[in-house]
């Protein structure tokens, strides 16, 4: 299957994402990778609303796919295999993904790969670090999703060893955010503003890290309690009438947050005897994260792999990069009815 070339299609929340990947032995090769967001029209809302969400999946398809046919100067006939995100993700988005994806594969009398979205996030790595070794520890974290995978075989073979019981590591930020009176999504603005705060200045709890958290949950993640934590600090400074550290506050939580994934994570690696960790989601865009996670993998022997900013958010690369690892092992393809798969499960790689 090396040279094939795949289409990847990816509709799981705001972003229409269309990517072109030809397949390589070593590694495969990412030609375009274009994306129309909708965020803007879910800003004023405070979070994504899915039926705006479909609607402008349905009218950025056709565009964002000529523009990435152009882009990499390529015909739609060129293309081998049609890879598209068949899950977890907004049902409604997941739809038209889906729906343009099987009319393409008809029309092409191509096969249909319907992949799992969380697992695209870590496959996108292949695209810029290359191939991935034999083992790897992938940890996926973004607003939807903070969760740890054992990846032995990124086309066949994962393995989903934990996930948070309650908010997702990005839903954390953009909660705080709210609660801080910043704009949505918070993310990135509590980012800017732990920049310039002291992360030793207010104590926040780690969730999960107590011992007698270790026998059931070493490998997952709970961010709700940090959250509560938060809100009753800043609270009982209001009601004092004292003025609101920002900055402080911002670092003091970014540096929980960071603390907890990395650790976890790191135990994780050693636990399975892994040496290579992948992050990914939009998350891994959190600088606090980014130079933790690169501090404390140097002193654990752990090579660390965080693909660039731009590959870390929704996008099709991501998912056309799984197809073509999915393509490459021999995966039988997709049905052409395949249903979507709101809460597809971590381990199942292709429906
Ligand atoms: O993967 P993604 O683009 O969409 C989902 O599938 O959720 O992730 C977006 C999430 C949002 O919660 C956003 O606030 C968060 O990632 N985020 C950040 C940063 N950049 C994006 N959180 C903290 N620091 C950042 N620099
Ligand atoms: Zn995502």
């Amino acid at each position: 299957m090396a040279d094939a070339l795949v289409l990847g299609i990816e509709t799981s929340c705001d972003e229409t994402g269309v990517a072109l990947v030809r397949v390589g032995d070593e590694g495969s090769e990412l030609l375009t990778d274009v994306v129309a967001s909708s965020m803007d029209e879910h800003a004023r809302f405070g979070g994504i609303i899915p039926e705006i969400a479909s609607r402008a999946h349905l009218e950025a398809m056709v565009p964002t796919l000529g523009t990435a046919l152009e882009r990499a100067d390529v015909d739609l006939g060129q293309v081998d295999a049609i890879a598209v995100t068949a899950g977890p993700g907004l049902v409604g988005p997941l739809t038209v993904g889906a729906a343009a994806a099987k009319a393409l594969a008809v029309g092409l009398g191509v096969p249909l790969y319907g992949v799992n979205h969380v697992i695209g996030h870590a496959a996108v790595d292949e695209l810029v670090h290359g191939r991935f070794p034999d083992r790897v520890m992938a940890l996926v974290v973004s607003g939807g999703h903070s969760s740890l995978l054992l990846v032995d075989d990124v086309a066949t073979d994962v393995t989903e060893l934990g996930h948070t019981l309650d908010d997702a590591a990005g839903e954390a930020f953009d909660k705080v955010g709210r609660l801080l009176g910043l704009p949505y999504p918070g993310g990135p603005h509590i980012d800017r503003l732990a920049r310039e705060g002291d992360p030793t200045a207010i104590r926040f709890p780690r969730g999960l890290t107590a011992a007698k958290d270790q026998a059931r949950h070493a490998d997952d993640f709970s961010f709700s309690g940090l959250k509560t934590a938060v809100a009753r600090w800043v609270e009982a400074r209001q009601d004092a009438g004292e003025e609101i550290p920002l900055n402080d506050v911002a670092a003091s939580f970014a540096a929980a947050v960071a603390d907890v994934l990395t650790a976890k994570t790191i135990a994780a690696c050693h636990r399975h005897g892994v040496d290579t960790l992948v992050i990914g989601g939009g998350f891994s865009a959190n600088s606090q994260l980014r130079e933790l996670a690169a501090e404390r993998c140097a002193e654990a022997g752990i090579t660390l792999r965080i693909p660039p900013i731009r590959y870390c958010t929704d996008n099709g690369a991501m998912i056309a990069a799984l197809g073509a690892a999915v393509l490459r092992a021999g995966v039988a393809p997709s049905s052409l009815d395949l249903p979507v798969d709101s809460s597809m499960p971590l381990t199942q790689v292709t429906v």
